[in-house]
């Protein structure tokens, strides 16, 4: 274990403000929709830092990029870390980039304190976590661990209609075919996320440190509603068809689906709602919702959310509209790697920082890289439990200790052995960005 490792809070926090700036909205609001020129300006932002920390950059098809140091073994299967740097509309500046930017100066105080990994240590930034543009989040995630398949993957469509081929292209990303985007199941030894815990348990028990030892299962459902639109004034009630109207009951009966569960765990939530025309003196013709339904316990997520596909066609049928529901994700719920949830733990011990073992209720890329590879995540408390706001709030001093805490993890995952990756292992990725 490195004996002295200094993290420079001040050096992050400026680079963390930075990247802030790096927005589609004004301060404090911070919106980097995927692909918007805010996302692409941040990417580059973040590269530089990483090439000025002497890591090797590369790209892949879809957007993720890797900064790689390479350990003094490097045919062994690296260690991972990374998150995102993509922000939902009204976002804070934490969520992500918490485990971008503090990875970043974990690996940086590694170094600085003389440490060389036996294992690579890779830095990933996945593109779009957060399912603004395409509605599903996780995209660049998904493809790497082969949780979509790159003929799905292209077929994203947004609210404008440009798919994910289209976004590629205008991005730069199109010279290399999707489907090189995914990762064997062998190629990392273990991916380990910092990240605001983006709920108040930490702050409540007044501990810095959390460890994630299982992750909910998000679902995600579109309904597009079509009734009868016509004017405000003269069509009739008895008449009418409005979309909206269904869509209303619609959303009523996915909160009823929740709460009927019985369970604090299941969570429902209709977060987009677009009505068409979208004039006062109109009766709507159109609506489309997205639902988000979660839950920890996997069959509890699927009743609660056949309830809601049941709900749509008896609530639609009842006001005369047309409808049609798709699913747009429906992933499982992951139990982490209790060998480096132990690890971690021990060096929470090590580094005299209380923690505790904890369920995410927010879905991470670590939920599909759990899919290839051991992994975990570290929580650091955030203020009032509140994220997806511009409020969002974790003190200098809280982002220090998580990111201390990463980078000790860093440091042992870097040296122990893993037999299974490490024979399967097919050869390293050539970085392609100078
Ligand atoms: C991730 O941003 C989530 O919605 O859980
Ligand atoms: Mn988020
Ligand atoms: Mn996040």
């Amino acid at each position: 274990m490195p004996s002295a490792l200094s993290i420079d809070d001040l050096r992050l926090q400026e680079q963390i403000d930075a990247l802030a700036a790096i927005s589609e909205a004004p301060p404090p609001v911070v919106t980097r929709v995927l692909f918007s020129e805010a996302d692409l300006r941040g990417r580059l932002f973040v590269q530089e830092l990483c090439r000025q920390a002497g890591l090797l950059l590369r790209e892949d098809a879809i957007g993720n990029f890797f900064a790689r140091w390479p350990g003094k073994e490097a045919q062994l299967a690296p260690i991972a870390t990374g998150s995102h740097i993509d922000a939902i509309p009204n976002a804070g500046r934490y969520d992500g980039v918490v485990g971008v930017l503090g990875a970043l100066e974990a690996i940086r105080a590694l170094k600085q304190s003389g440490f060389e990994p036996r294992r690579t240590i890779e830095l990933i930034i996945f593109t779009a976590e957060e399912p603004t543009r395409f509605g599903i989040g996780c995209v660049g995630s998904r493809v790497l661990s082969g949780a979509l398949p790159p003929k799905r993957a292209a077929t994203l469509v947004d609210a404008d209609g440009q798919t994910l081929e289209q976004w590629r292209s205008k991005a730069g990303y199109a010279a290399q075919p999707l489907n090189s985007v995914r990762l064997a199941s062998s190629h990392y030894a273990g991916f380990v996320e910092l990240h605001i815990e983006q709920g108040p348990l930490l702050e409540r028990e007044n501990l810095p440190i959390g460890v994630v030892e299982k992750i909910a299962g998000p679902s995600t459902l579109r309904v597009q509603l079509t009734g009868v639109g016509g004017h405000a004034g003269a069509v009739l009630m008895p008449e009418r068809h409005d979309a909206l109207l269904a869509g209303a009951e619609i959303a009523l009966a996915v909160e009823q689906a929740a709460l009927n569960t019985g369970s604090a765990d299941t969570v429902a939530t209709t977060g987009v709602f677009r009505i068409e025309p979208g004039a006062v003196n109109s009766v709507p013709c159109r609506a489309c919702l997205e639902i988000d339904l979660r839950d920890t316990q996997l069959s509890t997520r699927d009743a609660a959310l056949q309830r809601v596909e049941k709900a749509v066609p008896e609530i639609c049928r009842r006001r005369g509209i047309d409808f049609r529901v798709e699913r747009l994700n429906v992933d499982a719920p992951v139990l982490c790697d209790p060998a480096m949830v132990s690890t971690i733990l021990e060096v929470c011990r090590e580094v005299k920082l209380p923690a505790k073992q904890m369920i995410s209720r927010a879905y991470h890329d670590s939920l599909f890289m759990a899919q290839i590879c051991p992994t975990t995540m570290i929580f650091i408390p955030c203020r009032g439990g509140v994220s997806h706001r511009p409020d969002e709030y974790s003190s200098p001093e809280q982002i220090s200790n998580g990111v201390l805490v990463l980078a000790h993890t860093l440091a042992r995952l870097s040296c122990v052995s893993s037999k299974r990756h490490d024979r399967e292992r097919i050869g390293s990725l050539q970085p392609v960005i100078t």
